[in-house]
């Protein structure tokens, strides 16, 4: 597939939240406009979508703390699924977070997304295996 990736620009937030829910990713409090113009701003963070000409076929976040690198929101759109447009998103976040500094990467993956898991199951070839000694804590905060 001729695929191009590229960082998301600020004029195509309200097309990246219309992708997450087409792909079904699971809503997120931070599923808003302000959230997202934010992590485009964000100098330690990528927002990448891969576009198939001019559609908008999938998008993944990159971030790096200063210690890991995480990647988030892997969505590609039911139309263009299973082209290894997911695959080249999670190297493109990597490079990116290779450039940022980042040597170790994590992906949080819901273990009831049998879509998800599919994928990252597969993902050994480009790098990823699972990591049974973790377990996630999580808060979330009024700002
Ligand atoms: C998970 C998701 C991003 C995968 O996108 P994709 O572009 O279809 O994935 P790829 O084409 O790059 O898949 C690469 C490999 O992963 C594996 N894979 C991908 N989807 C799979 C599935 N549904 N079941 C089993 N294996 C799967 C396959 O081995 C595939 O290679 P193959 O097609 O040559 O067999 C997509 O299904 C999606 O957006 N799902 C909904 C949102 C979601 O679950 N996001 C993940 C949050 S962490």
């Amino acid at each position: 597939v001729s695929v191009e990736i590229r960082p998301c620009d600020p004029s195509e937030i309200g097309a990246v939240l219309d992708l997450w829910r087409r792909a079904g990713a699971t809503p997120s409090a931070t599923d808003t406009d302000e959230a997202i113009a934010r992590l485009i701003e964000a100098p330690q963070a990528a927002l990448l979508a891969a576009y198939d000409g001019g559609t908008m076929a999938g998008t993944v976040i990159a971030g790096w703390d200063g210690w890991r690198g995480s990647v988030y929101r892997l969505a590609v759109a039911p139309s263009h699924r299973r082209r290894g447009i997911a695959a080249m998103l999670v190297e493109a976040a990597g490079r990116e977070l290779a450039t940022m500094g980042a040597r170790r990467i994590s992906a949080l993956v819901e273990h009831d997304h049998p879509l998800a898991v599919g994928f990252w199951d597969a993902a050994e070839r480009i790098g990823y295996h699972r990591d049974p000694r973790m377990v996630r804590y999580v808060a979330t905060r009024e700002q």
